[in-house]
């Protein structure tokens, strides 16, 4: 049996994550967050002492990587080793750093070998996988593409929301800094040929949860 991939790519704040998971739950799939994946290794070589724009240094820890990521919507732990990162690899220091590590093409290519294993072989029907480069590159074949997205100040307030601490200004800052870097190794700003574009921008959570399972009833 072959499990489907459910592709959705999306900036930050697109709501990709919320939306990915909602739609699994309610559809009875599995749920694979990609950017968890790294931005453990972000935590993982950071953890090393080894610095995050160092390719060599960052090629080293993904080859000594032990993560183990469930695909279970309601369990979202993230595990390297024996380590528990699923709250450290939200934490700043990680966020800042996490771009540097996924701009390296073999690790990407050794990160991509596990996304697709993990699909294989998951105990669903199909996997809602969410990243930047799932519709283009990890499964340009998958029966259902979508690209999540919202207008940028949109984006920023959401993040800003789930980030109370921080300011808005800070929040934002933070958020272009990284979708520029992100954007100069894959495009997930523009959806590629047979991607379907959701907008959340006026769209509240469940308007989104409505518009993704509207395009998966009709693609699969
Ligand atoms: O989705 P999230 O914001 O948690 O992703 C964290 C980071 O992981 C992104 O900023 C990006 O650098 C990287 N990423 C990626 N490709 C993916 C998913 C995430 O490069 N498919």
């Amino acid at each position: 049996m072959t499990t489907d991939f459910i592709a959705i790519d999306g900036p930050a704040g697109s709501g990709k994550s919320s939306v990915s998971k909602a739609v699994a739950r309610k559809l009875g799939f599995g749920y694979l967050d990609t950017g968890s994946a790294y931005r453990a290794l972000a935590w993982h070589v950071l953890d090393r002492g080894a610095d995050t724009a160092d390719a060599d240094a960052v090629l080293a820890a993904a080859s000594d990587f032990p993560v183990r990521l469930g695909l279970d919507p309601d369990d979202r732990t993230v595990r390297v080793g024996e380590t528990d990162v699923t709250q450290a690899i939200r934490e700043p220091r990680v966020s800042g750093a996490v771009s540097g590590v996924a701009r390296v093409p073999a690790v990407r290519e050794q990160v991509n070998v596990l996304f697709r294993t993990l699909v294989a072989e998951a105990p669903y029907d199909a996997v809602v996988v969410e990243g930047r480069d799932i519709t283009t590159v990890v499964a340009p074949d998958a029966p259902v593409r979508i690209l999540l997205t919202a207008a940028p100040e949109v984006r920023a307030a959401r993040r800003a929301g789930e980030l109370a601490r921080e300011s808005a200004e800070t929040v934002a800052a933070a958020l272009h800094k990284r979708d520029a870097s992100d954007s100069a190794v894959v495009d997930f700003l523009n959806a590629a040929e047979g991607v379907e574009v959701v907008d959340s921008t006026d769209l509240d959570f469940t308007q989104t949860i409505d518009a993704v399972l509207a395009v998966i009833e009709r693609l699969r």
